[in-house]
């Protein structure tokens, strides 16, 4: 166990692990909103160019991360049902509403693909916990899009509506499902070892994107 997560434990003894989630990943959060192609996603003059160069790195992280929580689910008996959450289906709609070719994007490292594992349910729910957090930044984010593009639900803005109205019930689903973790310290520890990484891993292809010079879409 890392020295950090267990002061965190022992200083806040008998807390959720969302709770835990939460105060771990705070900064990483907070990076991630500065990053470049985040940061002005919320403002009138966000460049339509890294709108969709946004739209098609998600679709690489999500599809690795769907790929990922899908086989873990696949392999065992798990009280959680992520068929009715996927993501990808959503940004394929809006690369489409863009007529951006799927097959002709760039794909990720290889560095980035093996970064990510989820063999414990643990792992899962840490992946889980960043995965369906992103929907809550997207009800804001729609709108301000709604607003400064008049993108909607089949024009563009399908990935961040997300669930719509309904949000807050799965968020509080999932988060119901990741208390059931709550008294177990390992996977606890494994659910906020996860949780950073996969932030980590938004960070890093979303930097990879930019330094590579792969925003070409227009
Ligand atoms: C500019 C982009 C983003 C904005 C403006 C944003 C905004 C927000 C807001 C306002 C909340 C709180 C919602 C509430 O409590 O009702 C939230 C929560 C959250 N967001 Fe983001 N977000 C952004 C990007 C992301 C991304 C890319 C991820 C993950 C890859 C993410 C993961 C999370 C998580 C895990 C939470 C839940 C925190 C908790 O436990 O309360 N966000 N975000």
């Amino acid at each position: 166990m890392t020295s950090s997560f267990k002061s965190s434990q022992d200083k806040n003894k008998g807390l959720t692990l969302r709770t835990l989630l939460r105060d771990a990943t705070h900064h990483h959060h907070l990076q991630l909103n500065r990053h470049l192609l985040l940061a002005g996603l919320t403002q009138p003059n966000y460049p339509l160019s890294h709108y969709q160069t946004l739209l098609c790195t998600y679709y690489q992280l999500y599809a690795l991360l769907e790929g990922r929580i899908n086989l873990f689910l696949k392999g065992h008996l798990v009280a959680f049902n992520y068929s009715e959450r996927s993501k990808l289906s959503w940004l394929i709609k809006d690369l489409d509403f863009f007529q951006i070719d799927i097959l002709a994007l760039h794909t990720l490292s290889q560095t980035a693909t093996d970064f990510l594992k989820i063999e414990t349910i643990g792992q899962l729910v840490g992946v889980l916990y960043v995965v369906e957090g992103s929907t809550l930044g997207g009800q804001m984010i729609s709108q301000v899009l709604a607003k400064n593009y008049s993108f909607r639900h089949d024009a563009g803005s399908c990935f961040f509506i997300g669930y719509g109205e309904k949000t807050m019930t799965f968020w509080q689903q999932f988060i119901a499902f990741s208390d059931t973790l709550s008294g177990d310290k390992h996977e606890c520890q494994a659910a906020v070892e996860a949780a950073g990484q996969t932030f980590q891993l938004f960070n890093q292809v979303l930097d990879d994107v930019v330094h590579q010079n792969y925003m070409t879409v227009s």
